[in-house]
């Protein structure tokens, strides 16, 4: 869409301090100046307002700290920003979370998408009555449908939900609850399911952030089960893009699959990225980085192979991805060796808690 003659949005994005949605936010203000872009987000561990610092400087953009359950915030934030557009991607989003403490997902991602569903139901007539549009775009992923076997087709936007996690049942049911929305109140939802994301900003308990680091550090790189399990991997910055895209041009009713046409299995992507930061930091005391690889007790559950099916949202809205893995995680493992001083921090004690928790059931 050209930016020119296009009417500025009002839009809250929740989870915007996090990894996915920091992304989006610098993409958004990047690329869209003049909209007022209101950021609600928890904070909690996975949540850094340092990954948004630079934007505190713009009057247009604003960091809300506050939590999604809390109904009084949201009212208010609709109102008092005259929000025409939610870019939701507040949850809990960690699967071997999920397994050590379902409740927080629960809380967060089923009653915390309830919540901003029924404050924008209640606000929305204020939008039409004034003449204007809305949107609540509902950001999930393509764990909802389950586990394929290595033959099956890719996920399809019509594939039967089949979550296997609770990180995977809580998203399913706020996919449910969004589509819901649509159908009965008529609010314009659209849903994404998107595939494995990779890129700058990546909390390190997730697999490539993780195993940058631990090279960096000369720790093991936990390898769960046999390695093989695949997954579609997608260059954020792709699917901020396709975000914008569906944000700009999709259908309010619709579901869209996003994904990377990048099937990858896990001990292919870890040596990938081994190679990477042999060439890219030569002096490493622990040469060659593979030299690190463990393979640990498999996660509970593990979903076997995810993939994509993007069919329909590059027919229909023309969005692809632009970046292959190659690129993407070249340009991820260059982020991390330069920015050194936004990962450190995040290494704290809480985190290294979590890391022997983990681990520790994972051996
Ligand atoms: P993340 O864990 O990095 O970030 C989540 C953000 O939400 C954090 O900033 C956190 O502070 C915030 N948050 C958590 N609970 C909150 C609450 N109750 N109220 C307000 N804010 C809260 O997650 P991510 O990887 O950026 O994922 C973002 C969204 O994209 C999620 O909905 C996830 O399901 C979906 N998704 C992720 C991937 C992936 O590969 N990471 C793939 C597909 C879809
Ligand atoms: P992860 O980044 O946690 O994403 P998801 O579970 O949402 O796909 O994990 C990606 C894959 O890597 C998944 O198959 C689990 C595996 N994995 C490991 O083998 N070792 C690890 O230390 C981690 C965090 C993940």
């Amino acid at each position: 869409m050209s930016n020119s003659n296009r009417p500025s949005r009002n839009i809250l994005i929740t989870g915007g301090a996090g990894f996915i949605g920091s992304n989006f936010t610098h993409h958004w203000c990047e690329r869209y100046p003049n909209d007022r872009v209101v950021v609600l987000d928890a904070l909690t561990y996975a949540g850094n307002a340092a990954t948004l610092a630079d934007l505190e400087i713009k009057p247009e953009f604003c960091l809300v700290e506050g939590n999604i359950c809390d109904r009084g915030l949201v009212d208010t934030l609709l109102r008092d920003e005259a929000i025409d557009t939610v870019a939701h991607f507040a949850a809990e989003s960690h699967v071997d979370r999920s397994i050590l403490g379902p409740d927080a997902f629960v809380q967060t991602n089923v009653i915390g998408t309830f919540t901003l569903l029924e404050a924008f139901r209640h606000y929305y007539p204020t939008l039409t009555n004034a003449g204007k549009s809305g949107l609540f775009l509902h950001v999930s992923t393509d764990e909802v449908y389950g586990s394929l076997e290595p033959d099956d087709p890719a996920f399809s936007e019509t594939t039967p939900y089949a979550p296997n996690s609770p990180y995977s049942a809580s998203k399913a049911s706020s996919d449910h609850f969004a589509r819901a929305y649509f159908h009965t109140y008529g609010l314009p939802t659209i849903i994404t399911n998107c595939s494995n994301n990779y890129g700058p900003y990546h909390f390190p308990e997730k697999l490539v952030p993780l195993v940058c680091l631990n090279i960096l550090l000369g720790k093991p790189l936990p390898i769960y089960g046999d390695g093989l399990n695949v997954r579609d991997w997608l260059f954020v910055r792709d699917h901020c893009r396709a975000l914008d895209t569906v944000i700009h041009t999709g259908k309010p009713g619709e579901t869209y699959n996003v994904g990377g046409n990048n099937e990858v299995a896990n001990i292919d992507l870890v040596k990938m990225l081994c190679a990477l930061m042999d060439e890219l930091a030569p002096n490493l005391p622990t040469r060659p980085s593979e030299s690190l690889i463990t393979y640990v007790q498999d996660r509970a559950g593990h979903d076997r192979r995810y993939a994509i099916d993007a069919t329909k949202i590059k027919t229909e809205l023309g969005w692809e991805p632009s970046v292959t893995v190659e690129e993407g995680l070249r340009q991820t493992v260059e982020w991390y060796l330069a920015n050194e001083s936004w990962w450190k921090p995040l290494l704290s004690a809480d985190y290294q808690k979590y890391y022997d928790r983990v681990y520790q059931v994972a051996h």
